[in-house]
């Protein structure tokens, strides 16, 4: 191995210029140098155990107009559904029977799920399980979280997206980079466990940006992170731009393991939509959590960020039997309990 590029797989703090050199590397034996490297970290600081989140995507209406996202705003041609509360509790029944430990609620930008209705559920989770839930609603006024932080949410995801302010505002709508930060900061302070990420592949960005991207999750301290490729939406301004490129996809993942060590990382369903058994290569390269979708039919296919999403037609009871499988075939463990931010350990 050459020595430059030892000592940087090896150093305990990356700079953004060894960032973008671990990036850049083109030469086969270096870059599986790299994937082994993500992987020892990962099991330094998070074991082998991989946490299992059941998703519910409980609303696919979104304010939002985000130029890559099939939910947004304008797509007319989207069939749009709204689950009621006891739709909602009966998907949390079916991820609680499964022994899985956190329930994601994720949703659209919908402010039609007033900040009463999120605590009801909230509550009603918390008074019968015991489970973490994770909020991911987009953004929301800080009094808002206030109220889901005091009924015993546990949990915040809010993707940056990316750390390019000009991008940022180039493809959200009325949105600013600088209030999503602010949003981030104030959901740790309030005492979230908070995660942020971005997307790779977005036209314009480079990978300078993407070394961005990752600096940023350690200076907001993210307990989670997450980095998931670009697939294009018909019915966006994106429809034509190439998918993300699985290389740099990789990389990223490898490199913000090294960097952010005991986040919680994702090997996400757009992972897992981009190549066959994307999920199984995250989980190898660095990531320890994977979330099964519980969205229940007929709503499941609506929920239509991207083309190709994998298991969409699929039962939602079988997609975390069938994750479980895969996990135990990569020699890995399933975790027994919530799964906590290990920064708060
Ligand atoms: N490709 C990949 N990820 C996308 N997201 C939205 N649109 C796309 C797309 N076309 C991601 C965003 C959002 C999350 C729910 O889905 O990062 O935060
Ligand atoms: Fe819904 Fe971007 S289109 S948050």
């Amino acid at each position: 191995m050459n020595e430059k590029f030892k000592s940087i797989l090896y150093k305990s703090d990356l700079t953004k210029d060894e960032v973008i050199y671990l990036f850049s590397l083109s030469d086969k034996d270096e870059i599986a140098q790299l994937y082994k490297r993500s992987d020892e970290v990962r099991k330094e600081f998070c074991g082998d155990d991989v946490h299992l989140r059941g998703i519910i995507e409980f609303s696919n209406y979104c304010e939002q107009d985000c130029l890559y996202c099939g939910l947004r705003i304008s797509n007319d041609s989207l069939p749009r559904y709204r689950m009621t509360k006891e739709e909602i509790l009966t998907t949390v029944i079916h991820i609680v029977k499964a022994k899985i430990k956190t329930i994601v609620l994720q949703s659209g930008e919908d402010s039609s799920y007033t900040k009463e209705f999120i605590v009801d559920v909230i509550k009603s989770i918390k008074e019968k399980y015991d489970v973490a839930i994770t909020l991911s609603l987009g953004e929301r006024s800080f009094e808002d979280y206030d109220a889901w932080k005091k009924a015993g949410a546990d949990r915040y995801l809010l993707k940056h997206e990316t750390a390019n302010k000009k991008l940022y505002s180039a493809i959200h709508n009325k949105q600013s980079l600088d209030e999503r930060i602010k949003h981030l900061e104030y959901l740790k302070s309030i005492g979230f466990q908070a995660g942020s990420g971005n997307i790779i592949g977005l036209p314009g960005q480079t990978i300078e940006d993407i070394a961005d991207d990752i600096l940023l999750c350690k200076k907001l301290i993210n307990d989670m992170a997450s980095f998931s490729p670009f697939i294009p939406s018909n019915d966006t301004p994106f429809h034509n731009v190439l998918k993300a490129d699985l290389e740099m996809t990789l990389k990223t993942m490898a490199v913000a393991r090294i960097v952010l060590k005991d986040a919680h990382i994702p090997s996400t369903t757009a992972l897992g939509s981009l190549i066959e058994n994307g999920r199984e290569k995250g989980l190898e390269i660095g990531a320890n959590v994977v979330m099964p979708n519980y969205t229940p039919n007929p709503y499941r296919q609506n929920y239509k960020i991207y083309e190709g999403k994998i298991c969409i037609t699929d039962d939602p009871l079988s997609c975390a039997g069938c994750l479980q499988f895969k996990i135990e075939a990569l020699g890995r463990t399933i975790s027994e309990d919530k799964g906590d931010s290990l920064k708060t350990k």
